[in-house]
């Protein structure tokens, strides 16, 4: 018997901007919460661990960063508010570049997915004041409610777009990134504008869906005008649970609909469309999917959008497959399978199927570390599989 490579949709050259990648298994952000404590910079093991995850012509996309101090959502996550932390990120890309991977960084603003303990003891800041329910993590290792948030004014919220084009500036110039990608989901700050249940304003920002999306898309061009539209991508995740953020269906269809055609006259290097409809990830953090009757993905595509579509949202290598064979889909982007599979595109590559996988990630408590001294535990000893060699 003769071995030979097994074809997978997902191991096929794609352009998304100014980006050229071999295949199409990207890995998606995942705060891990392995920053240096205190400075909050990447370190060598924050290099080992994305080094491991890169491969030849294949996309990984980074842990969000905050891009202004009151944007900062978790301890020892990252940021990219300021010279200092972009340029500590330049032997990780350098990692990730020496082994022909294509690094993209998340850029994040918590907005009320915080505490005002981690934003410089002042209010955390949203669309409106509408708190959350849930305890999140602050310093020191110990819980705190979420808070009622404090609005921000029309002139606040003018210059968000200012800042996250200075952070996309930082990262690609400074950090040495080849893209950046805008957070517009998990019930942060951008998505806090969007979704009905947390913006009551009644300014040009709040209202009908076109003053939602207002400053999701003022962020979007500006960021495409500082580093270029090819190396800008965003993602959203209308429907998510997480964040106390729970919305209709038809709010869904809305957002879904106005976003697609507005996105798609703006050629970026591609969306980033995460809907886990009560898949795996969210069984594991234990909340309900957002359960839409319809499909998430092939609705965007008829409501308009026609650039390149990354989708992501506990899909299985079959699925990934499917949605990119049928057109659907241009790139597949996978969180936890990436976390026990270092070499996951290998691995589909030598035509592993999902049950195939290590099943490790999905176990939330190698997610996060609580003690520096045990960063590496399932972070970065993950025995690594040899993909089989595939036969005829
Ligand atoms: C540990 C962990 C951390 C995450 N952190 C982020 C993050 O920083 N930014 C983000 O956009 N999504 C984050 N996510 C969500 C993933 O990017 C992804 O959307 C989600 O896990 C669904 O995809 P999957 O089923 O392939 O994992 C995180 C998920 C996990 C498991």
């Amino acid at each position: 018997m003769t071995s030979k490579i097994v074809s997978s949709p997902l191991i096929s050259s794609v352009t998304l901007g100014n980006v050229q990648l071999a295949h199409r298994v990207a890995m998606s952000a995942m705060t891990r919460l392995r920053m240096s404590p205190k400075t909050e910079l990447p370190n060598d093991l924050v290099k080992l661990y994305y080094g491991q995850r890169a491969s030849k012509g294949g996309l990984v996309i980074s842990e969000c960063a905050y891009v202004q101090p009151d944007g900062r959502g978790y301890v020892r996550a990252p940021g990219l508010a300021t010279d200092e932390q972009a340029a500590a990120w330049r032997p990780v890309t350098d990692e990730v570049h020496s082994r022909g991977g294509v690094f993209f960084a998340q850029l994040f603003h918590a907005g009320r997915v915080s505490h005002s303990s981690l934003v410089g003891n002042k209010p955390t800041v949203s669309a409106s004041p509408v708190g959350m329910a849930g305890q999140l993590y602050v310093e020191g290792g110990v819980k705190a409610d979420y808070e009622v948030p404090r609005e921000m004014s029309t002139q606040e919220v003018e210059q968000l777009s200012a800042s996250f084009a200075a952070a996309a500036q930082r990262a690609t110039k400074l950090g040495g990134f080849d893209g950046v990608e805008i957070h517009g989901g998990n019930g942060y700050l951008l998505q806090s504008f969007l979704a009905k249940k947390t913006n009551s304003r009644t300014d040009k920002y709040g209202g009908p869906i076109a003053n939602r999306a207002r400053l999701l898309l003022e962020v979007v061009d500006a960021v495409s005008a500082a580093v270029g539209a090819g190396r800008t991508a965003v993602k959203i995740q209308p429907g998510i649970t997480f964040s106390d953020l729970v919305e209709p269906e038809e709010d869904v269809a809305e957002t879904l609909d106005y976003l697609a055609p507005e996105l798609s006259k703006r050629n970026l290097a591609f969306v980033d469309l995460s809907s886990c409809n009560g898949e795996p990830y969210y069984r594991f953090v234990g909340l309900p999917g957002p359960n839409i009757s319809f499909d998430p993905f092939r609705r965007f595509r008829s409501a308009g959008y026609k650039g390149n579509l990354g989708i992501n949202g506990g899909l299985g290598v079959e699925q990934g497959e499917s949605y990119v064979a049928e057109g659907v889909a241009d790139l597949v982007i996978y969180g936890v399978p990436f976390i026990a599979n270092a070499n996951l595109p290998d691995l589909v590559a030598a035509g592993v199927k999902t049950a195939g996988l290590n099943a490790g990630g999905f176990n939330m408590k190698v997610w996060y570390s609580k003690n520096p001294q045990q960063d590496a535990e399932g972070y970065t000893d993950w025995p690594l599989a040899a993909p089989p060699a595939a036969q005829a």
